[in-house]
């Protein structure tokens, strides 16, 4: 996980150091593909969890002939990344020229050489542009796959995939809000608002069991629950990298206030530090130190007479055998977390299944880490509190619907019927 991290990290610089020139123009409309039989108003990819390393796959079609291609989901990535230079065999791939108007709308100027026989991921193109398929839905059930004849996408050597990512896996797919991120190339493909839905599984599987929508409600849940029509709404930030923030104002635990440095929780947009923001790859949510301590002391004083064990399991630090705790219809009897909004009355609610884990057997873990001192973000809410909570990004609205625990709702991620053929 370190190193994924750390490659991570490298490639942010790197993608960081192609965006300077850039910011948040405005997708163009693109031409509409008229062998497309109708023209949807909604997508959707299918998700799985991946056990090992806790990160988010979607399988998406691309290339001629039609190919499904695994990509990590990565919330506040700028593009559809691919490792392009091994095995990328499509009749319909095209690199335009470094500077051209295709690579300037994806935002990478940039040229880089290769000195050996052209080939996807080696020639004088970084943006690249293939086929892109993917299922239509009204809301309840896949439909029939629609395409984008050239959809954009950074090509990239495969060196970041290395370690630390799911087998397989053949590139990032980025959710920020870029000028070709999924969302916006979606939306000004096909025409509809650019709004995405995210419904991380909580379970890992083999099948598709969690789903992210692209477009607008209706999204059903069996047995039928519109999540869409339940959200509560709360404003949305988006920092100069796309990346997606929400302002909490307080935390309660049992109805009670958790003292924390209020200034910790403002999002310096200039420096882009403090804040809140929602991460799909950190898999349990961070907490910058000094709020770590007071969010683990206040927590375990409201659970008086369940003793701690005396040796968690790394990176937590407050365990408990999980015999000790009752068990609910949403997790663990654990008093509830409230991540209050702009107001007492917005609240994103964290019952047992989302603020706590079975870290091993028989041992059951509170699911927040340290981030240290200083950290960028004060907090990032990670995967673990977003499974089996519908969390809607509507990116021309700014603002961010969330459901609280679908388990609550008596459904959840893994209820979109998959199975139905269109
Ligand atoms: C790179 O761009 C040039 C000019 O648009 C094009 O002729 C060439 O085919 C592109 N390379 C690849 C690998 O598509
Ligand atoms: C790529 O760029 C290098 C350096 O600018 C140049 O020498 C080489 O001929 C170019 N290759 C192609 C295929 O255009
Ligand atoms: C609160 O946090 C800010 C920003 O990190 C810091 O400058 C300030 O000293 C802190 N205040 C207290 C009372 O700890
Ligand atoms: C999913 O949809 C199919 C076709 O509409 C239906 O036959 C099946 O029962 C549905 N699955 C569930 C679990 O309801």
């Amino acid at each position: 996980m370190a190193s994924f991290l750390h490659l991570f990290h490298i490639f942010f610089l790197i993608s960081t150091s192609f965006f300077l020139v850039t910011q948040s123009k405005p997708p163009q409309r693109t031409a509409f593909n008229p062998r497309t039989a109708f023209n949807p108003n909604k997508l959707v990819l299918p998700i799985q969890k991946d056990q090992a390393t806790h990160l988010f796959i979607t399988n998406i079609h691309k290339r001629n002939p039609l190919k499904q291609v695994p990509f990590v989901v990565h919330l506040n990535g700028q593009f559809l990344w691919v490792a392009c230079e091994q095995s990328y065999l499509s009749s319909t791939y095209h690199a335009p020229l470094c500077h051209s108007t295709q690579c300037a709308r994806a935002n990478t100027p940039y040229c880089h050489t290769c000195n050996s026989t052209p080939r996807p991921g080696c020639h004088n193109n970084t943006s690249a542009q293939d086929v892109l398929s993917i299922q239509s839905t009204k809301g309840s059930k896949p439909g029939p796959l629609v395409r984008v004849p050239r959809f954009l996408f950074a090509c990239a050597t495969s060196f970041l995939l290395q370690k630390g990512f799911p087998k397989n896996v053949q590139g990032i797919a980025g959710l920020g809000h870029a000028p070709i991120s999924l969302p916006n190339q979606l939306a000004s493909h096909f025409g509809f608002p650019p709004k995405f839905a995210l419904c991380l599984p909580s379970s890992a599987s083999n099948v598709p069991n969690g789903a992210i929508f692209f477009g607008d409600g209706p999204y059903l849940m069996l047995p039928g629950i519109d999540i869409s029509s339940q959200l509560r709404f709360t404003p949305l930030t988006i920092s100069p990298e796309g990346q997606y923030y929400i302002t909490l104002t307080s935390i309660r635990i049992n109805n009670k206030q958790v003292p924390i440095n209020a200034s910790l929780l403002k999002f310096n947009v200039n420096a882009g530090t403090g804040g809140t923001k929602i991460s799909t790859i950190k898999p349990y949510t961070v907490l910058e130190h000094s709020i770590y301590q007071s969010f683990t002391r206040f927590l375990t004083s409201q659970l008086p007479g369940i003793p701690q064990l005396a040796k968690p399991v790394a990176p937590f630090s407050v365990c408990y055998d999980s015999r000790k705790l009752k068990s609910t219809r949403a997790g663990p009897g654990v008093p509830n977390i409230d991540f209050v909004l702009q107001n007492q009355n917005v609240k994103w609610t964290i019952t047992g299944a989302n603020s706590m884990v079975e870290a091993r057997r028989g041992v059951t873990c509170l699911a927040f880490v340290d981030g240290g001192v200083r950290p960028r973000a004060s907090i990032i809410i990670g995967s673990h509190q977003l499974q089996d909570n519908l969390v809607q990004f509507d990116l021309a609205g700014s603002r961010l619907g969330f459901s609280s625990s679908l388990l609550f709702r008596r459904t959840s991620c893994s209820n979109f019927n998959f199975t139905a053929t269109p």
